[in-house]
């Protein structure tokens, strides 16, 4: 099969090794785009927006999980759920080798690792249709003057809600106690606390420590930072809430 060509302009410009004054300094600069499938670099993947099911051979729900890591997370899903087609995505080199390794090792056709960045979801996905999203330990960012690197903010709700068919589930854990509650704050306000519409996101459920009381789904799937997070006697908290049909 053919690759098929982007119907837009990508907002996220993915860098050549040769575009890096020292390309030689990170081997997983070149080695993530000769890899070949589950994985793929930056510069592949919006073709496929709005025809995933074309890449994955099969109509079936999609997922979404944002700054794979380790890929853990990722693989465990995808055994988990063969039912549903998902797709991770990780902004370092690095990490998308490792979770690229997860895929293949464990036989997975039903998952893949993409190099993007979250800020342009867009790029990768046509409104409504997406059935889940997961974030796992977002960084933190925990300094006011780093608000705009935060992944947890009103932009990324406003894309969730765009993003989610009715219905679909948004699934966060994080080691950084604001972030679950950051999700219900923004809701209907901006950061600064401006009253903002209220956003189609219905709060299913919250746990204040996984490791301990649960995840509130059920057979949750450990990532690499929450077992860290488990040997630090860090809690855990997560939340998970679901697209209403409102507009
Ligand atoms: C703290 S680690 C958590 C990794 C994994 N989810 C886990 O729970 O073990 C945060 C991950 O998000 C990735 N990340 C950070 N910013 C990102 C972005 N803008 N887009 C995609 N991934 C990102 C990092 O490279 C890193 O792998």
């Amino acid at each position: 099969m053919s690759r098929p060509t982007p119907q837009t302009a990508p907002q996220f410009e993915d860098r050549l090794p040769e575009q890096y004054s020292r390309p030689g300094i990170n081997q997983y600069l070149t080695l993530h785009r000769t890899y070949g499938p589950p994985l793929y670099p930056a510069s592949d993947l919006p073709a496929y927006k709005g025809r995933w099911s074309e890449l994955f051979g099969r109509e079936a729900p999609l997922h979404l999980e944002i700054g794979a890591g380790n890929g853990a997370y990722l693989a465990g899903l995808a055994q988990q759920h063969p039912e549903w087609n998902i797709i991770g995505i990780e902004i370092r080199y690095k990490r998308t080798v490792w979770c690229a390794k997860k895929i293949r090792a464990a036989g997975l056709s039903n998952a893949i690792i993409g190099r993007y960045h979250a800020a342009y979801l867009n790029d990768l996905f046509t409104p409504g249709s997406l059935s889940g999203v997961h974030v796992n330990h977002p960084d933190p960012w925990p300094k006011d003057k780093h608000e705009k690197n935060r992944l947890i903010s009103r932009w990324f709700l406003e894309d969730l809600c765009s993003l989610l068919i009715p219905g679909g589930r948004f699934r966060l854990k994080s080691d950084y106690e604001p972030n679950c509650e950051r999700v219900v704050e923004l809701l209907d306000r901006n950061a600064e606390g401006e009253a903002l519409p209220r956003l189609p996101l219905n709060i299913l459920g919250r746990s204040s420590d996984v490791n301990g009381e649960g995840a509130p789904w059920e057979n949750d799937i450990p990532t690499e930072y929450q077992q860290k997070m488990l040997i630090l006697g860090v809690p855990v908290h997560a939340l998970e809430a679901e697209r209403t049909s409102d507009p």
